[in-house]
């Protein structure tokens, strides 16, 4: 495993996402919700970071993706904004901020782009939100897309396992990425889907695809922060690659404190006025 960070400082753009597709260059994008990390998840070098709607679970602690709210969004990505000098900032639109009508999409996400500051909006699902991704394109909104493992249908898949491992669901996500490409979308993110199909989707495709749980051949990879640094403690899936224990460290750090308050060690005469 190495530090790496980047030397080169310049702003990322979605033009830029391209050409590092074609260039070969792979995309290191990370979630992030706040402002103090998202400065160092920038200063780390990630190309983007992703506002994830993941934020329902591992900042308000909901089971699923789907009760957070697009003030709520708004709010997350706002602050991430005022953190970041590199990387590009792409926001979800969460569950229900897509699917109610065209018209309403269009005006939610005009109100992330207004609001927040982010470059961009992803969003989960292939030809049934065709219409609605066709018309944030067209008011000039930058739209990734997501396909996969979509966890804002969960309650339709019934649980979190692998996605297109049938002929008929691998052959409809083929379908809806080449058209998610031409219809204009900059990006697209292959959630937990055979890394076989990733690859070849990835391969057909002029956009960037970014994975996770999808195996090493797409042109990125993205990872919940909380999952790679060891924050979000329970959770182990077998795609994710744990970075640093920055869980046990908080919990060793924090009882140090409780320690030493109580035992009125903290603060020490250096550490008062
Ligand atoms: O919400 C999220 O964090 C995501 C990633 C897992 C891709 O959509």
């Amino acid at each position: 495993m190495s530090t790496n960070t980047t030397d080169d400082k310049r702003k990322v753009t979605t033009l830029r996402f391209k050409q590092m597709k074609e260039r070969g260059e792979k995309i290191a994008m990370l979630t992030a919700y706040d402002f103090s990390i998202a400065q160092l998840v920038d200063e780390a070098g990630v190309d983007a970071i992703l506002v994830g709607d993941s934020a329902a679970n591992v900042m308000a602690g909901y089971p699923s993706t789907l009760p957070i709210t697009l003030d709520q969004m708004i709010y997350h990505a706002a602050s991430v904004v005022r953190g970041v000098k590199r990387a590009l900032v792409v926001c979800d639109m969460p569950f229900g901020t897509v699917q109610v009508s065209p018209k309403e999409a269009v005006a939610n996400a005009v109100r992330i782009m207004k609001e927040t500051g982010a470059e961009a909006v992803k969003i989960e699902g292939g030809s049934e939100v065709r219409e609605c991704i066709e018309r944030i394109i067209a008011a000039g909104i930058p739209v990734m897309g997501h396909l996969g493992l979509t966890p804002q249908s969960i309650n339709q898949f019934g649980s979190y396992g692998l996605r297109a491992k049938s002929d008929a669901e691998a052959q409809k996500l083929r379908d809806d990425a080449m058209m998610l490409q031409e219809i204009g979308c900059f990006g697209l993110v292959l959630e937990k889907i055979p890394a076989g199909l990733a690859s070849e989707v990835s391969k057909s495709l002029s956009i960037p695809t970014i994975g996770i749980g999808a195996g090493s051949g797409t042109d990125g990879q993205v990872l919940v922060m909380q999952d790679m640094l060891g924050i979000n403690r329970g959770f182990s899936p077998k795609f994710l690659r744990r970075y640093a224990d920055l869980g046990d460290r908080i919990v060793e750090a924090v009882g140090n404190y409780v320690s030493d308050v109580k035992a009125v060690d903290f603060p020490n005469a250096d550490e008062q006025y």
